[in-house]
């Protein structure tokens, strides 16, 4: 049987090349650089199969001018607007990508960042590291309590739910907006909003696990902002373009916002340099899905859509 050939435009874990190595001729970029248009276009003629990350883009102009020897593009991501779905679904290419795997990490980076936030973790980091912690007092970096708190939750897909988990672990009182109600047992207990303006408002931690469609960019804005309790604290785990970062900023320095958590933002990478003068804005560079565990679990989920998909089955993700 001919052995279908597949690029690989960034590292993946060891494990995840091993077994690709074993079923697929791969074309691997070895300088770990995104995969630029020219490069994804070019390379569209040499292989049947590639799995990308969110790093490379497949834009509708870039489609346009794919070749037809292109035929699955098996995303290593659980998010995929790095990918015009319609125009690839246009093109015949079939498109999968990596849900459920990668839920557990996201969210206990999630809780990572609504715990660094709420409880002054830059600062203090910087005092100690600095040598620059000379005094105690009980009003010294007083902070914003997490447990029993109330949390809302944007989108209570896999992501949203693992959080809400963890959050349970602190007590909080949960509350979610999602696009329908979901059954008891993924509910657990948690209240549903069907309108978000309505979660806002109750939502003195709120945190964002939706994907980045035309209808969720610049989600929260500067009147949503406004919504939440004066004090509140938000994260974003999800996608930066969530976020109005020029809004978040003014709300911020207005104080409206006490902390934001944010693991990925409008650019990247890079990030917001106008975040960096605030240390109650706690940043990380989108390593939400960063543990070996999961960057293995992703990459075996990418090989089996792709494994299914050269056998003549359905892709078990396929969007
Ligand atoms: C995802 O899977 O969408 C994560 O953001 C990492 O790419």
């Amino acid at each position: 049987m001919i052995r279908p050939t597949v690029w690989i435009p960034r590292r993946l874990s060891d494990a995840t090349l091993a077994r690709a190595r074993a079923t697929y001729d791969l074309i691997v970029k070895d300088d770990d650089t995104p995969g630029t248009a020219d490069e994804i276009i070019a390379m569209s003629g040499q292989v049947d199969a590639m799995i990308p990350c969110h790093s490379e883009h497949f834009t509708a102009d870039v489609v346009a001018r794919l070749s037809p020897r292109l035929r699955i593009v098996a995303n290593h991501s659980v998010g995929v607007d790095h990918c015009d779905l319609a125009a690839l679904a246009a093109a015949g290419i079939v498109v999968t990508n990596t849900p459920d795997v990668l839920s557990d990490a996201t969210a206990e980076i999630a809780m990572l960042l609504m715990l660094g936030a709420a409880r002054h973790a830059v600062t203090g980091d910087r005092l100690v590291r600095r040598g620059e912690w000379t005094s105690w007092s009980p009003s010294f970096m007083v902070g914003k309590q997490v447990t029993g708190s109330r949390l809302g939750i944007v989108g209570m897909g896999r992501v949203g739910r693992a959080f809400a988990a963890k959050a349970r672990g602190f007590d909080m009182d949960i509350h979610y907006y999602n696009r329908s109600r979901l059954p008891a047992d993924q509910e657990q207990g948690a209240t549903f909003h069907s309108d978000l303006d309505s979660l806002l408002a109750v939502s003195d931690f709120l945190s964002l696990h939706c994907p980045a469609t035309p209808d969720t960019r610049g989600l929260m804005n500067a009147d949503r902002l406004a919504k939440l309790p004066a004090g509140a604290v938000i994260v974003n785990t999800a996608r930066g373009a969530l976020i109005d970062e020029a809004a978040l900023l003014a709300a911020i320095e207005s104080r409206h916002v006490a902390a934001a958590g944010l693991d990925c933002f409008q650019v990247e990478p890079g990030g917001n340099p106008s975040f960096a003068a605030h240390e109650n804005i706690f940043m990380l560079p989108h390593i939400g899905s960063a543990t070996v565990r999961t960057r293995d679990a992703m990459g075996f989920r990418a090989l089996d859509n792709l494994d299914a998909f050269f056998a003549g089955k359905a892709p078990r993700d396929r969007l």
